[in-house]
């Protein structure tokens, strides 16, 4: 009799916010920024979302914006669908205009190392350098060898010299022998060598020596429409190692939201009154701060204590 009246106490004394655990509220970590849907794997607030995308996103009066140690780009879209970021960086050049200096214009795209594994630009995204030195790195090699530069997905400097950019860039017309130099070592290097990011895994303009830079991705087929239809922009890809999925997937089933523990970057399930590192079913909790009100496992652990120093009664 007793015990039933300590447990209803007990129940009667719990928060709403512990009796409604089955479900953490989505949006714990579901986010807008604009008219941008932010949300797993990327988190606007520390601890949500997967510790492989902590500290890249930020929402800026209504921006989003991507922050890598190259810059700030803006984040135009978040699909994920297909796993992809669409970012724009107002400093590069599009087709309407080139932007250069000496010292390099634009961001270009290092990515941290750590970083690399779930962030890369999309192989089907062409990345334009723009007026690099004859000593730049892209062109430095063995004799008779070719410069890296080529087409990426269709698209290339061939085509991109016919944007109305060009036809304003001083001695537009005189830089064709510049265009059409492809050994390795020339003394006059093209303006434009358009590579794909594999092939230098770091778009660095001060590295290689490069006064600007424009990228373009592919939106359908674009081939036979030309420069003027090509998207301007950095299409990136983001992806999850493999056994992620098995955590999330179970953190999610059991009503939890996946984040990461801020100290370790490892895995943890946010369940509302408690986290865990593996769902909010089991017992291996790592809730060992308890904001404000007793967390469930206390509460469960108390009842469990009360009812059982009553079993000698009966
Ligand atoms: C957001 O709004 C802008 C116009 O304000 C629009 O061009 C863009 O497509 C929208 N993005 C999404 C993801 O809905
Ligand atoms: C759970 O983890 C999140 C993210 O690290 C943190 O903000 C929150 O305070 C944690 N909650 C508990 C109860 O430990
Ligand atoms: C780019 O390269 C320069 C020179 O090699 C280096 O000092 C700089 O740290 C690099 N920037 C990034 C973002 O890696
Ligand atoms: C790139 O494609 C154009 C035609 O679109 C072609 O003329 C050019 O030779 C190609 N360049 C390279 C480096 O393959």
């Amino acid at each position: 009799m007793i015990p039933t009246l300590l447990l209803l106490l007990f129940i009667g004394l719990l928060p709403p916010a512990v009796s409604a655990s089955a479900g953490v509220a989505v949006s714990t970590c579901r986010s807008f920024c604009g008219n941008i849907t932010v949300d797993y794997p990327f988190g606007l607030r520390p601890g949500c979302g997967h510790a492989g995308f902590r500290d890249l996103l930020f929402c800026i009066n209504g921006v989003l914006m991507l922050h890598l140690p190259s810059g700030s780009y803006r984040v135009l879209d978040v699909d994920y669908a297909y796993r992809g970021l669409t970012l724009h960086d107002p400093a590069m050049s599009d087709c309407y205009a080139l932007a250069r200096s000496p010292g390099g214009r634009g961001n270009g795209f290092v990515v941290e190392p750590w970083r690399a594994p779930y962030l890369q630009p999309d192989p089907d995204n062409v990345f334009l350098l723009l007026g690099c030195r004859a000593e730049s790195p892209l062109f430095q090699g063995f004799p008779g060898k070719h410069l890296p530069c080529r087409n990426v997905s269709g698209m290339g400097c061939e085509e991109y010299y016919r944007c109305p950019a060009w036809a304003e860039f001083p001695g537009g017309g005189g830089a064709t022998s510049r265009r059409d130099s492809a050994a390795y070592g020339a003394a006059s290097p093209p303006e434009c060598c358009a590579v794909e990011f594999g092939a230098i895994r770091a778009i660095n303009l001060s590295h290689l020596g490069c006064e600007g830079y424009s990228s373009a991705y592919s939106l359908a087929p674009v081939r036979a429409l030309g420069p003027g239809a090509w998207a301007y922009g950095i299409r990136a890809t983001y992806s999850l190692p493999a056994e992620h999925q098995g955590f999330c997937g179970a953190c999610r089933a059991t009503g939890g939201v996946c984040g990461y523990d801020e100290t370790t970057n490892g895995n943890l399930c946010l369940c509302g009154d408690r986290n865990s590192t593996s769902n909010c079913d089991s017992v291996g909790s790592t809730g060992a701060s308890v904001d404000g009100s007793l967390s469930l496992s206390i509460l469960v652990g108390g009842i469990l204590i009360a009812m059982m120093t009553w079993i000698p009664a009966f």
